[in-house]
């Protein structure tokens, strides 16, 4: 692969784009007053999408390991946490302004001493704090000073001990959240990829210091095996240690699940090595002991915590991404979404081939029935070929079109996404047939035509 060009917007990037927004998966947010910068707004196929991968994560987490529970925190923290946690502090990012264009970066990405956009002169470094802050009732004075939280996983500390005493609950355990997360991002871009209103889905393990590597090797796996779940293919995926200058302040080793984005490859999601550092800077700041009492061996002592924090838009890119593709035909070119069965947005569409014979009402019969299984879409408007088009932008698996046959052997025409064949299935086992699409979905083998193009 030949390397990205930093400076050109990929030509999948702007496909996709117009994609999402053509077929309801991601709009701007407020739109129609101009935009709000890195800021999107998820429209009725990308909020199914999108609730699909946060369903799936908290299954593979909180659902399928007894020993993690869920919680769901609130937003607004009481400020002390920010200080515990470093953030007042810490969390900057080295910023710079041109004096011509008045533009605005992030000094530890420039890679020139004068301005990229219109070559003039940089201001001094500054340190820009990435929170966004707020206050509480009416009086705006420093008493009253509040953040929205950067990152979910301070709601999972400060009630490390409710969760505890409420749960019964033994080390090792964890605690999962998916939630919103804010920051000022300087430079924020790329879609969805870096905003400043994002979700996350993080996972704390609380561990004995001594076997916080072991842990560490199990989620690494656990999460790797996520994205083969979601179908994600694996040449497009690889892991990125940090190095002792990327660490952040409270890891003692971190690696990225990284994706090959069309900008490059680019972190999707971590799993960290906390140490003792959180549970300790909340003891000294709240003044609560935060540390464990081993019944079994006598021994007292403040966990380890093995963080996995994911991003749940970054996710949703990756999947998009993967997903979209172009196939050149002999009339036109087809634009196909090849979602894994078990995310797409809508399982199956049901057509009459025609708005007569009693068509419609047979298409609507099984469409009700299935209905109570899976998101299914019915349509009647317009030719078939359009509506199987329509279809395969939304990454719908299967189309079913009820045509004068049926009413003979209860079959209909059932046409798959990927391979466009087209046979005839029994209308009673059209639930079993997309179940199965949903449980054991293989991707087929194809080259991505789009693969570094920039738009000129
Ligand atoms: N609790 C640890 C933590 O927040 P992070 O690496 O700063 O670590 C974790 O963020 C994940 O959250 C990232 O891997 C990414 O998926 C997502 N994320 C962070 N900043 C984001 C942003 N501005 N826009 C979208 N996703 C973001």
């Amino acid at each position: 692969m030949a390397k990205p060009n930093k400076n050109k917007m990929p030509v999948k990037m702007e496909k996709l784009m117009s994609l999402c927004k053509r077929r309801g998966f991601i709009y701007q947010s407020s739109e129609i007053y101009g935009g709000q910068s890195a800021c999107w707004d998820y429209g009725p196929l990308g909020v199914e999408v999108k609730n699909n991968i946060k369903q799936l994560w908290w299954k593979a987490m909180v659902q399928e390991n007894e020993n993690i529970e869920g919680i769901d925190a609130a937003i607004i923290m009481h400020p002390r946490v920010w200080e515990a946690s470093g953030h007042v502090e810490g969390f900057h990012d080295p910023m710079v302004d041109c004096k011509e264009c008045k533009r605005r970066f992030r000094a530890d990405q420039l890679t020139t001493d004068v301005c990229p956009e219109c070559g003039g002169e940089f201001t001094d470094v500054r340190q820009f704090n990435l929170m966004f802050k707020t206050h509480i009732g009416p009086v705006e004075d420093s008493a009253s000073i509040a953040y929205l939280r950067p990152e979910t996983a301070q709601g999972i500390y400060v009630n490390f001990l409710n969760v505890y005493n409420s749960s019964r609950q033994k080390i090792p355990f964890g605690i999962a959240q998916i939630g919103k997360a804010f920051r000022n991002e300087i430079t924020p871009g790329n879609f969805i990829f870096r905003s400043r209103e994002f979700e996350q889905m993080e996972m704390q393990f609380f561990v004995k210091p001594e076997e916080a590597d072991s842990w560490m090797e199990h989620w690494k796996q656990q999460r790797w095996n996520f994205h083969m779940r979601l179908g994600i293919r694996p040449e497009r995926l690889r892991w990125h240690e940090h190095g002792p200058d990327e660490l952040a302040h409270y890891a003692k080793s971190a690696f990225d699940i990284e994706y090959r984005f069309p900008f490059g490859w680019s972190e999707l999601e971590g799993v960290h090595n906390r140490t003792d550092f959180d549970l300790k800077r909340h003891t000294e700041f709240s003044g609560k002991d935060m540390s464990y009492f081993d019944q079994e061996t006598n021994e007292r002592y403040i966990p380890y915590i093995i963080e996995t924090s994911a991003g749940c838009d970054r996710t949703m890119l990756e999947i998009l991404t993967d997903s979209y593709e172009e196939e050149p035909g002999e009339k036109e070119t087809r634009v196909v979404m090849r979602i894994s069965p078990l995310i797409a947005p809508i399982k199956a569409a049901v057509f009459p081939l025609v708005k007569r014979d009693g068509m419609p009402e047979i298409a609507r019969e099984i469409q009700q029935e299935l209905k109570k299984a899976f998101p299914i879409f019915y349509d009647e408007g317009g030719s078939i070929g359009r509506r199987y088009r329509r279809m395969d932008e939304a990454g719908t698996p299967y189309c079913l079109t009820v045509d004068s046959q049926t009413k003979e052997d209860n079959t209909v025409t059932v046409r798959d996404r990927d391979s466009m064949d087209q046979t005839r299935v029994k209308i009673d086992d059209l639930k079993s047939m997309i179940r199965n699409a949903i449980e054991n979905y293989k991707r087929p083998e194809t080259v991505d035509t789009l693969e570094d193009t920039y738009v000129e």
